[in-house]
């Protein structure tokens, strides 16, 4: 090839490092780099990702763009045709669910908005194009169902419970096997066996993500999942005031404890902006999260502001529609890309990370 020549063997060469974002491994490798067409000054190519990352194939495409343009600079117009490529999940864990990564939503308290983030992750995946399930295992306040609009109980069809299918993910939650408004005491072996055959029975099907969102506190449910599944990580939300830091802390050790790895800590009602002044207040203060994150050497994957919409949204069972909110539906698909981008890296013992927030 002559100095300033490019052709596509030498294209195939320069993307051999290029990583999978699921797996990490070279996308020439994996087969999932397609067709490779140059033609004078012009290159397009075909690039196969798996649903799992399908929340980051604007930023993949991106990087191999960039890449592409900084490795030949007599390219001028780098095109790259996306498709999906198949790569079905494998049975995990003694229960045999079938999904590729498994993250568990918690808090060291109650009303931190831990709900409200899993039910946002969730919807993030799914909207992006993943196989997404979410499992509400809050069995002390299992507010999913109201979150998203549900109700009602669940089918069950050859002795499998049927997850119920809202806004294109599966929902699965305590709340549905329980009146409403009943009280349920859970003692650690009914709960142990609870959340197994919750997990069990439940027809998931074959996805890429299955969102827990945890009941608050204790360490029982966290170490029955980790006994089940391989847990992928887990994503802990607090608020940004000192005394609901203090339970996060413990919330991290927790999991530390029972070896699953911390994703990272989001700092949700992270401050107010007034609406009609456009004034910042910070009610419970602000930035906690972070510092709390970096002295525990975890990554801080972003803050959430107290928005009115937020609450409305989730009041009246459209929590999917914060995604579209101009204000905050940025801040919070960038999260969920956050949560993407850490568990394919899994750096669970970081150096710096990319700090985002809304
Ligand atoms: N960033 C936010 N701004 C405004 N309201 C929020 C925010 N996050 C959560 N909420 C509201 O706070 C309440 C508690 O949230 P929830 O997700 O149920 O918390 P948890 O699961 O931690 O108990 C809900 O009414 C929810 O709509
Ligand atoms: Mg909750």
């Amino acid at each position: 090839m002559a100095p300033g020549q490019v052709d596509a063997t030498a294209v195939r060469e320069a993307l051999k490092e290029f990583p999978d974002p699921e797996t990490a491994r070279g996308i020439v490798e994996t087969g999932q780099l397609g067709d490779v067409q140059v033609d004078r000054n012009t290159l397009k190519l075909r690039l196969a990702l798996s649903t799992h990352s399908a929340i980051l194939r604007d930023e993949i495409t991106e990087r191999l763009v960039g890449l592409l343009k900084e490795k030949f600079p007599s390219l001028d117009n780098v095109s790259v045709e996306l498709g999906v490529h198949e790569r079905p999940p494998e049975k995990i864990g003694q229960i045999g669910l079938s999904a590729k990564s498994v993250v568990a939503v918690a808090s060291g308290k109650g009303g931190v908005g831990k709900s409200t983030i899993a039910a946002v992750v969730a919807l993030g995946l799914s909207r992006a194009g993943s196989k997404v399930g979410l499992m509400d295992a809050d069995v002390y306040g299992p507010s999913i169902p109201h979150l998203l609009g549900v109700s009602g109980r669940p089918e069950v069809v050859e002795n499998r419970i049927q997850p119920i299918q809202v806004a294109g993910l599966r929902m699965m939650s305590m709340g549905l096997l329980v009146p409403p408004g009943e009280a349920v005491v859970w003692r650690g072996p009914m709960l142990h066996g609870a959340i197994t055959q919750f997990l069990r029975d439940t027809d998931w099907g074959e996805l890429d993500y299955l969102i827990i969102d945890m009941p608050p506190g204790t360490g029982d449910i966290a170490l029955t999942l980790s006994q089940l599944l391989p847990l992928s990580g887990a994503v802990v939300v607090c608020t940004p005031q000192d005394v609901a830091l203090l339970d996060a802390v413990k919330a991290v050790a927790m999991f530390r404890k029972v070896n699953i790895p911390v994703l990272g800590m989001v700092e949700n009602m992270s401050g107010f902006v007034c609406p009609d002044c456009g004034k910042r207040y910070d009610i419970f203060g602000s930035g906690g999260a972070r510092r709390r994150a970096e002295e525990l050497h975890i990554p801080f994957l972003g803050e959430v502001p107290i928005n009115i919409q937020i609450r409305v949204l989730g009041d009246e069972g459209r929590t999917m529609a914060t995604l579209d909110d101009p204000t905050v539906g940025p801040g919070l698909l960038a999260l969920c890309q956050t949560v993407v981008r850490n568990l394919s890296s899994q750096p669970t013992e970081t150096g710096p990370l990319p700090v985002l927030s809304v």
